[in-house]
């Protein structure tokens, strides 16, 4: 029997799609970018973690000024040791590093490395519109948001709210996204500012960045 050439190629094709978004519009909503099993398994991680107290309230700023600030964002979060993932994690942390490889190939940001949390935003909970990329976290270029929420529905509430920003957009915007599970949102981060608008059920996401050296 002849064997394909690209036995892998449908998820090959996920990451050059990602890119040929990003490229033509500075983002990209990309849905079933990991099977529902892994997504389901990884969600399940994240509440382990949460009940057994290993997430913190959400803090902005950075370095010396980081500050709670319930009033801006009041989610709790979760650290990843990238370097060290769990098998849970680690086909995800996989894809990322392909797609970093991808991007970095057809962009030429220099992305060098990631950054990543679990995030648990309880009923009501918020973070208002911000940029992710700012004097003081100038290293992040890339957002990558990974949601793990099953059977999301619109009446939810919950979105991902991307605006517009500096730059003139092919976008309409502003453009609410669900945080349905499997979905990967990547965007250029100092194009989009974005907030998260209140769920009326738990809303828990991986979200990262790739970063450059500054
Ligand atoms: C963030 C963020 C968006 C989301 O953590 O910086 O904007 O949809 N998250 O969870
Ligand atoms: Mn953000």
């Amino acid at each position: 029997m002849i064997q394909p050439l690209y036995a892998d190629k449908g998820s090959t094709d996920k990451f050059d799609h990602i890119v040929a978004d990003l490229c033509e519009t500075g983002l990209s909503v990309y849905d079933d970018f990991i099977p529902p099993l892994l997504v389901n398994n990884m969600a399940l991680e994240a509440r382990e973690l949460f009940q057994e107290g290993e997430f913190r309230p959400a803090r902005v700023g950075r370095g010396t000024s980081l500050q709670l600030r319930p009033e801006i964002r009041n989610d709790h979060i979760h650290w990843l040791d990238t370097e060290n993932p769990s098998a849970t994690q680690r086909p995800y942390f996989l894809d990322l590093e392909t797609l970093r490889q991808h991007i970095n190939r057809s962009l030429f940001l220099g992305l060098f490395e990631y950054e990543g949390h679990f995030a648990l935003y309880p009923p009501g909970a918020f973070y208002n519109i911000h940029y992710d990329r700012f004097i003081g976290a100038l290293e992040r270029v890339v957002t990558c948001i990974l949601y793990l929420n099953d059977d999301w529905q619109t009446e939810n509430g919950g979105a991902l709210n991307i605006h517009q920003g500096v730059e003139a957009s092919s976008l309409s915007l502003p453009m609410q996204v669900m945080p349905q599970a499997g979905r990967l949102v990547t965007f250029i981060s100092e194009q989009f500012p974005h907030e998260v608008l209140p769920a009326s059920r738990d809303r828990l996401s991986l979200t990262g960045w790739f970063r450059i050296r500054t």
